[in-house]
């Protein structure tokens, strides 16, 4: 497959203003600006999961400032995979999780870049309306837990409120990115975070993205 070599970073605002989907034609991305570049298919069969989503970037950008080095990371609704996928290649110890329908496409992704990988990745299905999956993921002591542009459906909120709960610890850090479309679906996921301590990092966001609407939170469980 071809990739075409892209770049998400502040500089290229006239270019790329307003189309999530406009990466779409392309199918295989070279994404460009991280550690090392990622290589990324997308393909629109898989729906929402079949697109690289700018806040997926963000989050990457972001993590790539940690030490990553054998620390456990489970995402939720990866999608295309990214920000699991470099956390791996930092050396982390990855779960990148998404439906069952999309898992194929995350494996795909991960393949593609599977020989920059220090650390260890792989995928399990977490449908958040499913609590076996939960539980066939089993209790592991996350050090991170990650989501990119997950609000979309304010029907999964509390589904999503409870998964995040069960998968935090204490010491976990919960860091995660969306863009603000409308305020009826991401409002509800961000009230049902209330009771976590959190940390705004739009200030990071600013710097890695054009994009104002694009936000990142950092939270822990309360004490
Ligand atoms: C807009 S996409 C974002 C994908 C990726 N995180 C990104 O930012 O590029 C939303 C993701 O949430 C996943 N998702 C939707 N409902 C879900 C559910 N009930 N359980 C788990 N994942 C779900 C979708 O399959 C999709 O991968």
């Amino acid at each position: 497959m071809e990739f075409k070599s892209v770049w998400f970073g502040k500089d290229n605002f006239q270019e790329f203003e307003y189309y999530d989907y406009r990466y779409c034609a392309y199918k295989g991305l070279l994404v460009e600006g991280l550690v090392e570049p990622v290589k990324i298919i997308q393909n629109l069969e898989f729906g929402k999961g079949g697109t690289l989503w700018d806040a997926s970037y963000v989050l990457a950008k972001y993590l790539e400032s940690m030490d990553l080095v054998g620390k456990k990371v489970v995402e939720l609704g990866a999608g295309t995979g990214l920000p699991s996928i470099l956390c791996a290649i930092k050396g982390a110890d990855v779960v990148a999780t998404d439906l069952a329908d999309s898992i194929p496409l995350t494996n795909m992704n991960i393949q593609e870049n599977i020989d920059k990988v220090r650390g260890s990745i792989r995928t399990a299905e977490l449908d958040w309306c499913n609590e076996n999956c939960l539980e066939e993921l089993g209790e592991i002591n996350w050090d991170y837990v990650i989501f990119s542009d997950v609000f979309y459906l304010p029907s999964l909120v509390a589904d999503f409120a409870r998964t995040l709960s069960f998968l935090a610890k204490r010491h976990t850090q919960i860091v995660f990115t969306y863009k603000f479309r409308v305020a009826h679906t991401v409002n509800p996921f961000l009230k049902s975070f209330e009771s976590y301590t959190q940390i705004n990092l739009d200030s990071v966001c600013n710097s890695i993205h054009y994009n104002k609407n694009i936000h990142m939170i950092s939270m822990t469980k309360s004490s």
